[in-house]
């Protein structure tokens, strides 16, 4: 049938969307896949209607794209899409809402507070390093690729990273600082079948795996499948797939994580449900490892789709 691969759209993430789409469409297409390039930003709803894909791929990251709005469309229209429904998009382009589903299932997460983006107070904002420690972190909670999110060291940075994350959010989420290493999980699959691939360890300059550090630094290391013993790797991976669940995630996502230096316990940051696909990327990579191309992971995340 035909398919249709959504990318750019209208989020902060869309200059990555158009290096994951542009991947994705080529794989398909290496793969024998009648494939069709759609920018929702450019061409809208009536156009994507009018297209009559079979299936779509969706490669876009962020708002109108990764957050369930996108994913209501398509329901509306009976077009079968990749990865997670409407609610677990949207719960999952919400790292509060996950958070909090995380910590009603018992899985660990770092500790946190909420502040109104408009209305906190500087006595506020003063108070927060008092219940989190510093550093900490301050994130908009529904942005991706690090947008948005800064490391609070004293009070000076608290105003500045608050007024960072109210530039793109209501709610501004303060989050403990777990200083460790870095790791992400890519889970495919869905319910009983979900399975995580091999984990990857981030190590950036800095340890700072910011947007630059993400998709254009070649000083950026990965280590896939992650230096860990194989029963930690089990266990980060069966939170993996957990964290996934929880959220009734399907088809594809990845999850991230912040392993403690001082115990080893790893912590569940966010998920993200349409992760990059990008030469930079970790889904790819993670596949890799397993044994699985760039093509075929791409033809395995479209066979999953449906409505
Ligand atoms: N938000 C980016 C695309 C990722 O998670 O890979
Ligand atoms: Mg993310």
């Amino acid at each position: 049938g035909k398919v249709g691969v959504l990318f750019g759209g209208r989020s902060a993430e869309r200059e990555v969307s158009l290096m994951s789409g542009s991947g994705v469409l080529k794989a398909l297409r290496i793969k024998g896949v009648d494939a069709h390039a759609f920018d929702p930003a450019e061409r809208g709803i009536a156009e994507l209607a009018a297209e009559k894909f079979d299936r779509v791929f969706i490669a876009l990251h962020g708002r109108y794209g990764e957050d369930g709005t996108l994913q209501g469309v398509l329901e509306q229209l009976g077009i079968p899409y990749t990865g997670s429904g409407v609610m677990a998009s949207s719960i999952g382009m919400d790292k509060v809402m996950s958070k909090r589903i995380w910590i009603n299932h018992g899985l660990p997460t770092p500790r946190f507070l909420t502040l109104d983006a408009k209305g906190a107070t500087a006595e506020e904002l003063r108070t927060v390093p008092d219940e989190l420690g510093l550093p900490l972190m301050l994130k908009a909670p529904h942005e991706g690729s690090t947008i948005g999110i800064s490391k609070v060291q004293g009070y000076s940075d608290m105003q500045s990273g608050f007024a960072l994350c109210a530039k793109y959010d209501e709610v501004v989420l303060a989050e403990e600082f777990i200083s460790g290493r870095e790791l992400t999980v890519p889970v495919l699959g869905k319910g009983r079948e979900a399975r995580a691939l091999p984990i990857v360890e981030i190590r950036a300059p800095q340890g700072n795996y910011d947007y630059q550090n993400k998709y254009f630094s070649d000083d950026t290391q990965y280590f896939c499948p992650a230096p860990l013993d194989e029963a930690l790797t089990k266990r980060i991976q069966s939170l993996a797939v957990r964290a996934f669940n929880a959220l009734g995630c399907a088809g594809w996502a990845r999850v991230d994580f912040m392993l403690r230096a001082a115990d080893n316990e790893p912590f569940l940051l966010e998920i993200n449900t349409s992760p990059g696909m990008t030469g930079h990327s970790l889904v790819p990579m993670a596949a890799k490892a397993a044994g699985v191309s760039y093509e075929d992971l791409c033809v395995e995340i479209l066979r999953m789709a449906d409505l």
